[in-house]
């Protein structure tokens, strides 16, 4: 099932606390959002690839596209403040397509097969998102004192890919900007709307590189990738 893939690109990475985007950031000899794409790349069912980047940092990603031979890049969106903008302004640009994907640049341990599935299922049913059950014990707290803990059964953590009918998503994305609403992720935008979103069981390495610390998992992660090969 093909589909049309968008990755904002576009943040700061405050919370890595480089001194540039973290996108850019290597692991081992590559920056993070080059592994990013190169699955993509490698996807047989991804037709395009979109992304939105900061003006000032258009050539550099550019120029690693180029460098990494990742010819599936179709354009670029200039990004916004906020994620949602972002993710808007490759939307604006994308040409009509059935199956559009929005996925994080900066998770770049992404296996196809959940994409597989995600894009089966926003085929079929409109939305399918990615995500993992919660492992740990989660509580709520007031002022520091526990009020509540909080059943987990039914608790999901949520992660990108974002699978949708590119009519709905397109729906969505209007609506919100319409209303002044502005979500965490592209999902939010589609319940809004009281449309159905199924989760996709995904898997716990498809991390987001966000904090310092997860740059040791990440490393991790490609180092017994890398064993795996070998063997
Ligand atoms: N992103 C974007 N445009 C923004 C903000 C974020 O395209 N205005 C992108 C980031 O580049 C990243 C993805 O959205 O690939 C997920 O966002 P996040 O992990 O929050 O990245 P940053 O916003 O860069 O990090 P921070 O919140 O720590 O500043
Ligand atoms: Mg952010």
């Amino acid at each position: 099932m093909k589909y049309t893939v968008v990755l904002p690109a576009a943040g700061s990475g405050k919370r890595m606390k480089a001194d540039k985007n973290k996108l850019l950031l290597e692991l081992f000899d590559k920056p993070i959002f080059v592994y990013t794409l190169e699955v993509f790349q490698r996807d047989p069912d991804c037709e395009a690839i979109w992304l939105a980047v900061k003006e000032e940092e258009r050539p550099l990603m550019e120029k690693f596209v180029k460098e990494y031979d990742i010819a599936k890049v179709k354009g670029f969106a200039v990004g916004g403040t906020e994620r949602q903008d972002s993710v808007r302004a490759c939307l604006d640009m994308i040409p009509p397509c059935d199956v559009v994907l929005v996925h994080d640049a900066a998770r770049p341990f992404i296996d196809s097969e959940v994409i597989g599935r995600l894009v089966k299922e926003a085929a079929d049913s409109g939305a399918a998102i990615a995500g993992v059950r919660v492992k740990d014990t989660i509580k709520k707290a007031e002022s520091g004192i526990i009020t509540e803990t909080v059943e987990r059964e039914n608790l999901w953590v949520i992660q990108t890919p974002q699978a949708f009918k590119y009519s709905l998503i397109k729906e969505a994305a209007t609506a919100a900007s319409e209303a002044g609403f502005l979500g965490t992720d592209e999902s939010m935008l589609v319940e809004r709307l009281g449309h159905p979103v199924k989760i996709i069981e995904s898997n716990y390495e498809n991390v987001k590189m966000t904090t310092p610390d997860d740059l040791i998992y990440g490393k991790a992660i490609l180092e017994s990738r890398r064993q795996e090969e070998q063997q």
